[in-house]
């Protein structure tokens, strides 16, 4: 591998996949250009798309070259041309479930950032949100009650049935490291998210994320039970900085957070393995209604490669840079028609990709 060139497998998927990537890939371009950075695109097929050609939703070359890369970026995969398909064939489990599992991608990172400019998008009020909010979770995401032990039994009252929440030390500390990591590279405030008042993983969560903040002496540390998480979310949302939690927690908490934001075009997300590895993508989905017809928002899939530069590359600089041509862009005006609002300028999928590289340059 060159000096400054960099692996990106692209996975465009169905739908709106091909729309978002697309600009995505141009922003990455224009990036890479004004920085001097060689980003390789190579591309491949993945989901509803992977099945039509080849019969699987995700072929081993697919696979292959995610394993080969240094990074991933997906659009999103799906839709109701799949939908008659058994489990293991269908898009969602055959390719990113799979994609997830195989490649060890225990660290979901989710941003919930509201822009000054889509300020009125939220539900939650304008004092309480004041000029902007930007959290993230992170979410544990290979592990917890969705791997744990199932199954049915003979209780004391005919059938039931059970799941088990089991979590080790190994697993609470490597997504608490993911946490503390990325606090130190934003307002270095963690919040862990547990139910250490009743659950016994719980106690071993706390006190694992406890002795990894040791070793971040820079970052404030502060535990909140889940149930009053969810109430502190909505009620005084500007607590939280990073938040770091389990698997199931981290489902709802994410949802929570992200709908504070308002808007679904508009939110990326990470998840990370060990190392620098990790997949990119919008947590939107295929959005077969408007797939093809330059309406889709963007802007998602775009902040889904400026996390990409910056966890999986260290591109700090090159990540803000998108971020701040997108804070520009919403600020001069232009919206797609997901976030339009009166007296603002409606455009489609390529010129908000156009107008984002635009900023990058100027
Ligand atoms: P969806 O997120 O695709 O769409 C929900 C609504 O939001 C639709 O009205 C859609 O038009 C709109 N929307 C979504 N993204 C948008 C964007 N970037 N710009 C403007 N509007 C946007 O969720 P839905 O309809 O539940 O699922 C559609 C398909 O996508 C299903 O097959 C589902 O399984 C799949 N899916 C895939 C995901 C993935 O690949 N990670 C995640 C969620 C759903
Ligand atoms: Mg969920």
């Amino acid at each position: 591998k060159k000096m400054g060139s960099y692996h990106i497998t692209v996975l465009k998927g169905d739908g709106i996949g091909p729309d978002v990537v697309t600009e995505a890939m141009g922003v990455l371009e224009c990036v890479g250009k004004k920085y001097g950075h060689d980003f390789v695109f190579n591309e491949k097929l993945a989901g509803g798309c992977a099945y039509d050609a080849y019969g699987e939703p995700l072929p081993e070359e697919t696979l292959e070259a995610c394993k080969n890369s240094d990074a991933i970026l997906l659009g999103a995969v799906g839709g109701p041309k799949w939908d008659h398909l058994p489990a293991n064939l269908r898009p969602e489990a055959g390719a990113l479930l799979k994609l997830r599992s195989s490649l060890g991608l225990y660290a979901n990172l989710r941003p919930a950032i509201i822009h000054k400019a889509l300020s009125d998008a939220s539900p939650i009020k304008p004092e309480i949100i004041g000029d902007s909010l930007d959290i993230l979770v992170v979410r544990e995401l290979t592990g917890g009650i969705y791997f744990g032990e199932r199954g049915y039994r003979e209780g004391k009252h005919g059938e039931e049935a059970y799941d088990v929440e089991a979590y080790s030390e190994f697993e609470i500390k490597r997504i608490a490291v993911q946490a503390f990591e990325a606090a130190m590279k934003r307002n270095k405030h963690v919040t862990s998210i547990d139910k250490a008042n009743v659950l016994e993983s719980s106690k071993l969560w706390r006190r694992t994320v406890t002795e990894v903040a040791k070793d971040y002496p820079e970052v404030e540390l502060d535990h909140m039970y889940v149930d009053n998480a969810a109430m502190q979310l909505v009620r005084n949302p500007k607590h939280f900085d990073v938040i770091v939690t389990s698997n199931i927690f981290g489902d709802i908490i994410s949802d929570e957070a992200s709908q504070i934001t308002g808007s679904i075009g508009m939110l990326p997300s990470a998840s990370l393995a060990d190392g620098a590895f990790g997949m990119y993508e919008p947590i939107h989905g295929s959005a077969p209604d408007i797939a093809g017809k330059d309406m889709a928002n963007p802007i998602a899939t775009i902040l889904s490669a400026a996390m990409l530069l910056k966890f999986s590359f260290g591109l700090v600089a090159e990540s803000q840079a998108i971020e701040d041509a997108v804070t520009k862009v919403l600020d001069a005006g232009y919206r797609t028609p997901d976030i339009y609002s009166e007296g603002t300028k409606k455009i489609g999928t390529k010129e908000m990709g156009k107008r984002i590289c635009d900023a990058i340059n100027a």
